[in-house]
């Protein structure tokens, strides 16, 4: 049904929760739409939903906590059930680009050890084809100009990621190098070519990982998308 007046990334996020259920261990993702999946998993869970989480960025974690989300240390974690997380671009084979808020790393080590990762999007992340979005790539500090050079012979072009003039740390104490590739045609082939590179830690490519896409509309409408 068409709501008017709606927030696309809201809708989408709250079709995705509606999966959860009691006893299960739910994945937080981070950004703007996995923000509202938190805030309707903490009302949820305000009305008895019974589950345990592990949030994929310190951001996501101290917002669950303030929701009342019962969080676990991940050396209690025995399985993942469920993770609901962002894009900033989905393709059709359900090949993604992550990584624009800066948590590509700790989103993938979760949503690989997810039984299921819901992706909550709003139309304007989905593509014919990816890299029209900035590739976020997470290198370690030491020489990164040098990782910076071999990026680049891949046919990208590699820019430090910066904020407030000094360059941007990640929740591991990594830089980003935000890869312009234009278009990425084998996306398989990118990201193991990528994460080939000595002083790469991981890269935003999520290939083949998503089991579900939840697409919310500017006119109100949310769709869950069939392959
Ligand atoms: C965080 O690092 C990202 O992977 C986000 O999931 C992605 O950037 C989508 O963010 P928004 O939901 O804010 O667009």
């Amino acid at each position: 049904m068409a709501l008017e007046n709606s927030n696309p990334k809201q809708l989408a996020a709250e079709q995705a929760v509606a999966y959860i259920q009691d006893g299960m261990t739910v994945g937080l993702g981070t950004g703007s739409t996995a923000y509202w999946a938190i805030q309707q998993i903490g009302k949820n869970v305000h009305s008895g939903l019974q589950i345990k989480a592990v949030a994929t960025s310190i951001q996501s974690e101290k917002l669950a906590a303030e929701l009342g989300i019962p969080l676990i240390p991940f050396s209690e974690v025995k399985e993942i059930n469920v993770t609901i997380d962002g894009a900033d671009e989905v393709d059709g084979a359900w090949n993604l680009i992550k990584g624009g808020g800066g948590a590509l790393l700790r989103e993938k080590i979760i949503a690989s050890s997810s039984k299921e990762l819901i992706i909550v999007v709003d139309e304007s992340k989905v593509v014919d084809q990816l890299g029209k979005f900035h590739l976020p790539v997470e290198v370690v500090k030491f020489g990164y100009e040098l990782t910076r050079h071999k990026l680049s012979m891949l046919g990208c072009e590699p820019n430090l990621r910066m904020e407030d003039q000094r360059p941007y740390t990640t929740d591991n104490g990594n830089y980003i190098l935000d890869c312009d590739f234009k278009q990425i045609s084998r996306p398989g082939e990118c990201h193991d070519a990528i994460n080939s590179i000595p002083g790469v830690v991981d890269n935003g490519l999520f290939i083949a990982m998503a089991a579900k896409v939840i697409v919310g509309y500017k006119d109100g409408s949310v769709k869950e998308l069939q392959k």
